[in-house]
C-alpha cells in the first residue's frame, strides 16, 4: 500500500529531510519515492501498518502539508475507468469532494474534478457532493501524464502552526523561530513520544512546545529567569504538562537523567545575550556541556549562523556531523541547521 505526500516547497531540502528522519526514527517499513519536489510516496507498506503510519506523519510532520492513501496509480488515458473500478463506498462516509493538484501537468482542474465526482456518484448511492468543509476527501494528484486517485483519511493540522506563532503566545520575547522549523528540527532529531528532549537555550520554549506536541518529555533551561519562567507559561497555554525547566547557563547544566535528543538554537551575536560567554565561545561551551548529558544514541538538532564555523568543535568533542541544511534569512544571513551525533 502507499501513502503520497504533499510537502511544502519553502525549501528544496529540509521537508524531505525531515519525512527521512521521522520514518528512520518511527523504524517504518517503507521505501520512499521522490517523485519531484513537494511531491513523496511512501512505497511498500503492509496493511497492518497503513493506518499506524498514516498517523505518525500527519501527528508529526511540519514541512508536509497532506498525507493521502493512494487508491489508484491511473494516467490520462485510463482515469474514468480507474476511478470506476475502486469501491468507494469503503471509503466515503456520507458527503464528499474531489481536488485535483497538479505538479508539471497541463490537466484542466476543474474538469478532473467535475469528471471524477460525477464517476463517484454514479458508483454510490446515498452519497453527496459537498464542496465545503467535506466529510471524505478524494485527492487527485498529476504529476506528468500519471494521476494518483487518492483518499485522506487522517488531516494534518497546519492551522496549529498559525495560531502557535511566536507573538500570538502568552509570553513573547523576539527570536523564536517559525513552529514548522522548530517542528522539522525536533522530527530532525529523531526523538520519538515518550523520550526527553532538552533545549539549554530555551528562550521562549518555541521549540519545546513542538517536541511537547509529538508527546515527548521536554526540558528547558535559559540563562535568563524570565524566559524560564516565560517557557513554563507558553508550554502550560499549550497544553503541555510533562515539563521541567531550570534557571541555568548552559556550562552547569547537569542532567538528572541522560536525554535522547538536544534541540536547540543558541544565541550569538553580542555578549549580552549570552550569559557573558565571549561571542562564537558560546558554541564551543555549549558542545563540552551537553555532550556527557546526552544518551549515546542521542541525537542534537541546532541552529547557527553561517559566518560560524561548527565542524572543528565537532570532532573536539567526539560529535560527528549527520546532515545540514542551510535557510537564506536574508541578504548577511543564512541559519544552518546541524543534525549531530556522537562518534
Ligand atoms: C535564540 S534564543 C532561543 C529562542 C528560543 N528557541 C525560543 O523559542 O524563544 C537564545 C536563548 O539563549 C539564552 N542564553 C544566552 N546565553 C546563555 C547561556 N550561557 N546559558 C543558557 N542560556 C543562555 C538567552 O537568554 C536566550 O533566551
Amino acid at each position: 500500500m502507499e501513502l503520497l505526500c504533499i510537502q511544502s516547497q519553502e525549501h528544496p531540502k529540509l521537508p524531505q529531510g525531515e519525512l527521512k528522519a521521522v520514518i528512520e526514527c518511527e523504524e517504518m517499513k517503507t521505501s520512499l519515492d521522490i517523485i519531484t519536489e513537494g511531491l513523496v510516496i511512501l512505497k511498500d507498506i503492509s496493511p497492518e501498518d497503513i493506518d499506524d503510519y498514516y498517523q505518525i506523519l500527519t501527528r508529526r510532520l511540519g514541512y508536509t502539508h497532506e498525507v493521502h492513501q493512494i487508491l489508484k496509480t491511473s494516467d490520462i488515458k485510463n482515469f474514468e475507468e480507474d476511478v470506476l473500478s475502486i469501491n468507494w463506498q469503503d471509503y466515503i462516509d456520507e458527503n464528499f469532494a474531489v481536488r485535483v493538484k497538479r505538479f508539471n501537468s497541463k490537466i484542466d482542474t476543474v474538469a478532473y474534478e467535475r469528471k471524477a465526482g460525477s464517476l463517484i456518484l454514479e458508483k454510490c448511492e446515498n452519497i453527496k457532493v459537498k464542496l465545503n468543509k467535506p466529510k471524505s476527501l478524494v485527492r487527485v494528484v498529476a504529476f506528468e501524464d500519471i494521476i494518483y486517485i487518492a483518499i485522506e483519511k487522517y488531516h494534518l493540522n497546519k492551522k496549529h502552526f498559525e495560531e502557535i506563532k511566536p507573538h500570538k503566545r502568552p509570553f513573547f520575547y523576539p527570536g523564536s523561530m517559525s513552529p514548522k522549523l522548530a517542528r522539522c528540527m525536533v522530527n530532525l532529531s529523531r526523538v520519538k513520544a515518550g523520550q526527553l528532549v532538552l533545549d539549554p537555550f530555551c528562550g521562549t520554549g518555541g521549540i519545546l512546545i513542538e517536541a511537547g506536541l509529538i508527546g515527548c518529555k521536554v526540558v528547558g533551561s535559559d540563562v535568563n529567569w524570565k524566559m524560564k519562567n516565560g517557557t513554563a507559561i507558553n508550554l502550560d497555554y499549550c497544553g503541555i504538562t510533562d515539563y521541567r525547566t531550570f534557571h541555568l547557563d548552559v556550562r552547569e547544566l547537569k542532567m538528572y537523567e541522560k536525554v535522547a535528543g538536544v534541540v536547540t538554537d543558541p544565541p550569538y551575536g553580542i555578549s549580552t545575550s549570552t550569559g557573558d560567554i565571549d561571542g562564537d565561545d558560546i558554541f564551543k561551551e555549549f558542545f563540552h556541556a551537553i555532550y556527557d548529558n546526552m544518551a549515546d544514541d542521542a541525537y542534537l538538532c541546532m541552529a547557527s549562523p553561517h559566518y560560524v564555523d561548527l565542524n572543528p568543535m565537532i570532532d573536539d568533542v567526539g560529535f560527528e556531523l549527520v546532515e545540514q541544511y542551510s535557510i537564506k534569512m536574508h541578504r548577511s544571513l543564512t541559519r544552518i541547521i546541524s543534525v549531530i551525533k556522537k562518534s
